[in-house]
């Protein structure tokens, strides 16, 4: 029997399979694991959210047992459009600018592989949200990692790009609110991405999905559409995912250029049927609830923020204080070579995960990120330990 394939080879293994599988045997060994290593939420969605699936199951009028509609429920673009409306003040046509996902994960996959031909460059900011890399092994495409440096406030230098890498690339993809260094964006940047792909022909990528956990009142985020002229070489992604805490329930969408979310639908009619029609029904009155569905999410991961700062103040670890997202990133401690020997020694000797820095790109390593997804006793109890073993 033949196994597999070049793409399948091609394929960088799973960053966090290591962390994870010592993970899984200290949990095994009887070791009380406190894991703030993924970015998943232990929080349940608001009861509200729960009420509006429910009712959606019931309504005899939906045929939610039926296909959904490829481009999807009409009900769910057009609130869609009324978010960016009303967040962001950009105009979106539910019709052409608007396709429901399944979880931003398998839209920017998918994307990719729609767009990336061999030789092709993908021009990713790093670190990164480690999908985009498989991505591109998925797609076929290169990578050019550009480095997001703490000197520059993990804000790309796009004069640093070489010139046969901007003459090769095909898109270029930037992430912020930044998932894992808690960066944001600046009006500025979003204009400098802009004037270079519009330069270099380059379609841009932008993945907003933390776009409302800010973490703080005086900070929010703008759409990459909001730049004039940004939206007819731009496909921006957005996730339900750790905004509402229902990862699991697999709801995002894409928003941009007409014939980029075309390319797009026409990869997915080929491989999946959308979103579970209620599914989608209740995006829509998630998205009208406005913020008072967020806020209290905003403020309890903004309460353990400054738990894990305080508890980090005087150890060796040194974290950077985000203005959003859930995540806290942190540089390890100079005695250590990599993230990996770092994370795995905490691990081994205090029972923390950490994720290593390395697993997010060439630009992670010297770093681990912490999410913020596990309750404040268990966040002190977590630095209690690391500073016990003497490791922070
Ligand atoms: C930056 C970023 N984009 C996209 C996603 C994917 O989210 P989902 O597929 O759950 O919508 C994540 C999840 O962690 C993320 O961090």
């Amino acid at each position: 029997m033949k196994l597999g394939n070049k793409r399948l080879a091609a394929l960088p293994p799973y960053p966090f399979a290591e962390v994870n599988k010592a993970r899984d045997e200290a949990i095994r060994s009887g070791v009380d694991v406190i894991d703030m290593g993924v970015g998943n939420p232990d929080m349940r969605p608001d009861p509200i959210i729960s009420t509006f699936l429910k009712e959606a199951l019931d309504d005899q009028e939906i045929q939610n047992h039926r296909y959904p509609p490829f481009h999807g429920v009409r009900e769910f673009r057009e609130a869609i459009a009324r978010w960016y409306m009303r967040r962001f003040n950009v105009s979106v046509d539910p019709e052409t600018e608007i396709l429901p996902l399944i979880g931003s994960k398998e839209g920017i996959a998918k994307f990719f592989l729609a767009h990336l031909d061999r030789d092709d460059i993908a021009i990713i900011a790093s670190p990164c949200y480690p999908a985009y890399l498989g991505a591109i092994g998925i797609s076929d495409g290169s990578l050019y990692e550009m480095p997001l440096l703490e000197s520059n406030e993990f804000r790309p230098d796009l004069k640093a790009i070489p010139q046969d890498v901007l003459e090769k690339a095909k898109l270029i993809l930037i992430n912020y609110p930044n998932n894992p260094t808690g960066a944001v964006e600046t009006r500025e940047l979003y204009e400098d991405v802009l004037n270079l792909a519009t330069m270099h022909d380059l379609i841009v990528i932008s993945d907003i999905a933390y776009a409302e956990l800010n973490l703080e009142p005086t900070y929010r985020s703008i759409s990459f559409l909001e730049i004039p002229g940004a939206k007819e070489r731009t496909i921006e992604f957005y996730s339900f995912s750790k905004t509402y805490s229902m990862p699991g329930w697999r709801l995002g969408f894409a928003a941009g250029d007409p014939t980029l979310i075309g390319n797009l639908l026409k990869i997915k009619t080929n491989m999946d049927f959308g979103v579970f029609m209620a599914m989608q029904r209740t995006g829509a009155r998630i998205l009208d609830a406005g913020d008072g569905l967020i806020e209290p999410t905003r403020r309890t991961y903004s309460r353990r923020r400054d738990v894990l700062l305080g508890e980090l103040e005087s150890t060796r670890l040194r974290p950077i204080k985000p203005l959003a997202t859930i995540y806290v990133w942190a540089a390890i401690p100079p005695s250590f070579s990599s993230s990996m020997e770092f994370s795995k020694a905490v691990l081994t000797r205090s029972g923390v995960v950490l994720a290593p820095g390395s697993g997010f790109g060439t630009y992670g390593e010297g770093y681990v990120r912490i999410s913020l997804i596990e309750e404040e006793a268990r966040i002190r109890e977590a630095v209690a330990r690391m500073v016990k073993s003497g490791l922070i």
